[in-house]
């Protein structure tokens, strides 16, 4: 199977990272939209423009199924990639909230959703999350972490600052963190670290992974072809790839 991943720039490479550990697929076509990122702070009608650019790009390549890695433009292009795809579009945010629910079935536990404006502002945890029955669920705009990352900061005191300042004010510690925007896998140790290490942390790859496996028959590959492309400095996504990926 060859699969398209695409996201707003670097931060799918997490979502990457747990499709090479299955081996479920043969080639991997990752496109990061680093010329326009982030998504987060924009609206949903250029949203879902650029994930149509985006499907149109990665369609050159004959894909058999597109995975929307940015929970951004799970949240508000989805449907508009579903209507133009003829093949298979998995979002994240479903599988998330599934994933939660195999590990926490506890429904009365705080849940707290972080992520960037725009897909907190869709709402679309939270609604998916109350239809599962969940009745104690934080949603917090954690947006200036996106650019953390992509700046290649993944601990130290700039980032420990960025979570003091947005975490600081929660009401109930969580018991149970979605990690709502693909950039945020990549600071999960940060994250974990400021709860001591107390709440779960739901991850858009791992969640994916488990989704496929439950709707799909899937093969095996010792080896997985993977193309990356970047719509702006490749050699930035080249060196998280290096530094996050150990597939060669
Ligand atoms: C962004 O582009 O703002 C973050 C990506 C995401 O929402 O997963």
């Amino acid at each position: 199977m060859r699969v398209g991943v695409f996201d707003s720039g670097i931060g799918g490479l997490s979502v990457v990272k747990s499709l090479l550990d299955s081996h479920a697929f043969e080639e991997i076509i990752y496109f990061g939209d680093t010329a326009r990122v982030p998504y987060g702070v924009k609206d949903s009608e250029t949203i879902i423009r650029y994930s149509l650019e985006a499907l149109a790009f990665l369609r050159e390549f004959d894909i058999d199924m597109l995975i929307v890695a940015c929970n951004t433009a799970s949240a508000h292009a989805l449907e508009a990639l579903r209507q133009a795809a003829d093949v298979d579009v998995i979002g994240v945010i479903e599988p998330g909230v599934l994933a939660l629910e195999n590990r926490l079935p506890d429904k009365n536990s705080p849940i707290l959703v972080i992520g960037t404006k725009a897909t907190t502002a869709s709402g679309q945890y939270p609604a998916l999350l109350k239809e599962h029955g969940y009745t104690h669920i934080q949603s917090l705009a954690t947006g200036l972490l996106v650019p953390l990352v992509e700046e290649g900061i993944f601990h130290g005191s700039l980032l420990e600052s960025a979570l003091e300042h947005y975490f600081s004010s929660l009401a109930v510690k969580p018991k149970a963190i979605i990690l709502g925007c693909t950039h945020f896998p990549l600071i999960a140790k940060a994250i974990s670290a400021y709860f001591n290490h107390e709440p779960l942390l739901i991850h858009s790859g791992e969640a994916i992974m488990q989704h496929l496996k439950e709707r799909y028959e899937l093969d095996y590959f010792p080896q997985t072809h993977i193309q990356y492309f970047a719509s702006e400095n490749p050699l930035a996504l080249e060196k998280v790839a290096k530094e996050w990926l150990t597939h060669p």
